[in-house]
């Protein structure tokens, strides 16, 4: 049997499916009730771990509208998770009761590991502060339609872009579709480094400092910075020491701060919150901007600016519905959207008798060790850099060995390019290595025990 095709993450699909299924959900956008046979006979169950109001019934609905079933667990504070039951094993017993699972859970890689362990597709609808793949894909459907066009616009992001999971997914695709951001971030809560790091080295994004005096009231008390995938950067053909400066933008991205995954080190002053009012609303340079927020929303939005045609929030959260219908119809087989190909995600190997750890305590790998041995993937060769294949983020060492010359070499070590992934033996540092039995390569510095 053929491995189902999952949505963990908007790179499982190519950019042509995506459009394909921009095409398709404008289809259902215009009939909503007319396409009751398309899952007939199918079932969807629906498996939230957090709260949801717009994702899980807009999805309910796509699905109900198809002509499908669905079945809920829209608190699993009253599922067996309650009586302790892992993730691995309620995706292994649900998969036998539905054709396709969407699953919203707290922790950062949730969806990767349920659809390791899963015989339908599964979808991710939106894991810790990881990735909303979803809400991505009803972000680009509006601005599709609002602009016409991805390619080359310009999205501002204000707002909490470092726990907003909307802002990391949405961030990918844009760079993919090779349109521009600007980042305004709430101070202290700029995008983080892991998602800056991949936007470069997957993206070839290159963050620059901007010059915001066109944005006027809100970008005023904030550091803006542009991301481009556009090359050559503009970086080399400007010489404004103020920054690259923005000009007309074609959207403007609202979050709310996220304070249920706020960590120790996490402050804000609720009152000091970036907001976009009349005020905000009035610069030069949002002139032609539309207005969008996954919502929900608190008061970063301002209720003056509802009835401004430039505010579609209410429309893109509407549109949740056509696209989830392409979504579902597409994994479940009843369109021709998705190519025959299947992605799928980038290798990873285990990382076994070594000491990496996954540094990240928000990722699936702590809460469900039991099925989910240490991985790791291969960012970079030289210097050899590694992340978590669950929630992407880079994983700490000092010193890797080689399982087979046992030698052990510094991350930026030339022969560690010649190591298979599976032969790499990850240590903290030298002394562990030693201890383990592996010789310092020549290069590598002997460690000073003590
Ligand atoms: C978002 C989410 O859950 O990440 N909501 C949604 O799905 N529309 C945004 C948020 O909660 O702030």
């Amino acid at each position: 049997m053929q491995a189902p095709r999952h949505l963990i993450s908007t790179d499982d699909l190519s950019l042509q499916e995506m459009e394909a299924l921009f095409e398709s959900a404008r289809a259902y956008e215009q009939d909503l009730s007319g396409w009751p046979d398309v899952c007939r006979g199918r079932i969807a169950a629906t498996l939230f771990y957090e709260p949801s109001t717009r994702t899980r019934l807009s999805f309910e609905s796509a699905m109900l509208r198809l002509g499908g079933g669905v079945i809920t667990a829209a608190d699993m504070n009253v599922s067996s998770a309650s009586k302790g039951e892992s993730l691995a094993d309620t995706v292994r017993v649900v998969c036998g009761y539905a054709d396709a699972l969407i699953l919203r859970h707290q922790s950062e890689g949730a969806a990767r590991l349920a659809a390791e362990c899963s015989s339908v597709p599964v979808i991710n609808a939106g894991d810790g502060s990881h990735e909303h793949p979803t809400q991505t894909l009803c972000d680009l459907y509006s601005l599709w339609i609002e602009r016409g066009r991805i390619e080359g616009l310009d999205v501002v992001f204000a707002g909490d872009l470092r726990y907003s999971r909307t802002v990391h997914s949405f961030a990918y695709a844009l760079a993919r579709f090779r349109a521009n951001i600007v980042c305004i971030p709430q101070p202290g809560f700029d995008l983080p480094k892991y998602v800056v790091q991949r936007l470069r080295e997957e993206y070839g994004v290159e963050p620059m400092k901007a010059d915001a005096s066109r944005l006027g009231h809100l970008a005023a008390s904030s550091d803006v910075v542009y991301l481009t995938p556009q090359k050559p950067h503009q970086l080399s053909l400007f010489t404004d020491p103020q920054g690259l400066s923005v000009g007309n933008v074609d959207a403007v991205y609202m979050t709310r701060p996220q304070t249920e995954r706020f960590g120790a080190d996490s402050e804000l002053d609720e009152t000091k919150y970036l907001q976009l009012g009349k005020r905000q609303l009035a610069a030069e340079s949002l002139r032609d901007a539309v207005v969008m927020h996954p919502l929900p929303r608190r008061d970063e939005i301002s209720s003056e600016i509802d009835t401004d045609p430039r505010s579609i929030y209410f429309k893109q959260a509407a549109r949740g519905v056509p696209i989830r219908m392409a979504i579902l119809a597409a994994l479940l087989g009843r369109t021709d959207v998705l190519g025959s190909s299947t992605p799928g995600p980038e290798p990873s190997w285990p990382a076994q008798k070594s000491g990496l750890v996954c540094g990240n305590q928000s990722c699936i790998c702590h809460t469900e060790d039991r099925h989910v041995g240490v991985r790791f993937r291969l960012v970079s060769r030289v210097p050899l850099r590694v992340s978590c294949p669950y929630c992407s983020q880079e994983i700490e060492f000092g010193v890797v060995g080689c399982s087979t010359t046992e030698h052990f070499h510094a991350p930026d070590s030339r022969d560690l390019r010649k190591v298979h992934p599976e032969h790499m033996v990850f240590f903290r540092d030298g002394v562990h290595a030693q201890a383990a039995g592996f010789k310092a390569a020549r290069g590598a510095s002997t460690p000073h025990p003590g």
